[in-house]
């Protein structure tokens, strides 16, 4: 008998008897590809995660429980110690947790998580390592340039899942790290290490591993040109905690970003800089952020922008001059530029800067991409500042929104960002009026000396440089 033909979305996972250009599902277009012979049958029985964790013999609960009764604690997570990446997991780690470490080639994955595998491991914690990109010399030569390990960190170079599970039984480690999902097959599945069939199966199995064992499980996920982890979403709404590692190529620093998480908030950032002996912890962004930061030009202000609940303190710089084009030049580099080209148009309308026969080119220095609203009121005091040649107080730090009017509206967590200023020494800061006042009125913030500046339309920035 012929087999029946099956469609998968590359993207989303959706299958489909028949082809069609758009996928149902994630309605991508040309995502859809042939389930290889053999497969379609397996596909179909994939019920996943219920029955096979019934099969593994994990507890169910017996019969409702009230919610008072039940029991959570906060002593069973482990801290890893490295307290950056302790905050984006709420804490330490879950016991029984499957946790996905998401981020483009060569950003770090593999070093902060055989970091964090060392840290346990001299804590005396069990912990295997399993990489199916490296041998274990490879790893080793990575590990000593880290530092020196306990004598419970465990090395596997495997990629068939059959093998790490038996490893897994006979190690019985705390933590284990695959590294990474998309080289690890199931022998039982006939599709290709990395193809979505694949994914979805190891995920699977290590997820009901993570809950059978009550082991942690940190699975490591390239992201593919979409910028999603292959198999993206059936990946993210498997695992317990979604976390992406992030930065620019050419910028020293990470970002470790929290993108779910059921055990703790999804705002968390933690802050990491990659250096010959591994990623080290930044614990204070800002002074990060500000090294190398000329005093008193024009053109040059600073924002403090929020990544979830943590401010930072960056440098904006802009840099308008007489075009020598037909067209004026306009380029943004870290934000949008359709943003900047806004702004500088409300500049001309609402306050007549001359702008429109300006080249502009605008900077968030250090690499970092903001894209919030609050960015808005550094960006037009930059371009005023570069314009006319005046610097502003290199101590101010400027943030809200700007509307088409040309008034500066309120943004979110004024009194983190104004509380960010106060620690890092900076004494003034211009707002939004209500911001200011709102600020005020809380009364929660000492503010040190710092003088508020509370403004409601662009043109109060001109008594300000
Ligand atoms: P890696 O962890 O292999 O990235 P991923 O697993 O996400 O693909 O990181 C690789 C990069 O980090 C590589 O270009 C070398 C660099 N690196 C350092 O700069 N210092 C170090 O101590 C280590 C271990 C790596
Ligand atoms: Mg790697």
């Amino acid at each position: 008998m012929k087999e029946k033909q099956l469609f998968f979305c590359r993207e989303c996972g959706t299958e489909v008897t028949k082809w069609q250009g758009q996928c149902p599902g994630c309605k991508a277009w040309n995502t859809l590809v042939e389930a290889p012979a053999g497969q379609a049958a397996k596909l179909k029985s994939k019920a996943v995660t219920y029955s096979r964790l019934k099969a593994a013999g994990v507890q169910q609960a017996k019969k409702p429980l009230n919610i008072s009764d039940v029991k959570t604690s906060d002593d069973e997570r482990i801290p890893v110690g490295l307290d950056e990446f302790d905050r984006v997991l709420g804490g330490g780690l879950v016991p029984g947790s499957l946790v996905l470490v998401g981020g483009d080639p060569g950003i770090g994955k593999s070093t902060l998580l055989l970091q964090t595998v060392r840290l346990l491991s001299k804590k005396g914690i069990r912990t295997l390592y399993v990489s199916g990109e490296e041998s274990e010399r490879q790893i080793k030569m990575r590990a000593d340039r880290i530092g020196d390990f306990g004598d419970e960190m465990l090395l596997f170079s495997e990629t068939a899942m059959g093998e790490i599970i038996r490893a897994v039984e006979e190690v019985q480690p705390v933590v284990l790290v695959v590294d990474s999902i998309q080289t690890v097959y199931e022998e039982s599945v006939d599709a290709a290490p990395g193809s979505i069939s694949q994914v979805k199966e190891v995920t699977g199995t290590l997820l009901q591993l993570a809950k059978s064992r009550n082991i942690t499980i940190f699975i490591v996920g390239h992201v593919t040109k979409e910028g999603n982890v292959a198999g993206p979403r059936m990946l993210e709404h498997m695992v317990d905690v979604v976390l992406y590692f992030e930065g620019d190529k050419t910028a020293m620093y990470r970002l470790l970003r929290g993108v779910k998480n059921r055990f703790g908030s999804t705002n968390e950032v933690g802050v990491f800089e990659m250096q010959n002996c591994g990623l080290v912890e930044v614990p204070d962004p800002s002074a990060y952020m500000m090294q190398g930061r000329l005093e008193d030009e024009a053109g040059s202000v600073v924002v403090c922008a929020m990544e979830g609940t943590r401010g930072f303190l960056i440098e904006v710089q802009a840099l308008v001059c007489r075009t020598s084009f037909p067209v004026p030049r306009r380029t943004a580099v870290g934000t949008d530029h359709n943003r900047v080209n806004l702004l500088m148009a409300v500049l001309e309308k609402r306050i007549g800067l001359p702008l429109g026969d300006c080249d502009a080119y605008v900077n968030v220095a250090g690499g970092m991409k903001v894209s919030e609203p609050a960015l808005d009121l550094a960006l037009v005091a930059a371009l005023i500042s570069s314009h006319t040649g005046k610097a502003f107080a290199s101590d101010t730090i400027f943030f809200g929104e700007v509307g088409l009017v040309g008034e500066v509206r309120a943004v979110s967590q004024a009194e983190r960002r104004v509380a960010e200023a106060v620690k890092t020494g900076y004494k003034t800061v211009v707002l939004p009026e209500s911001n200011k006042e709102a600020v005020i009125k809380g009364g929660n913030l000492k503010l040190d000396g710092v003088k508020l500046v509370g403004i409601k339309h662009v043109r109060d920035l001109g008594g300000l440089a």
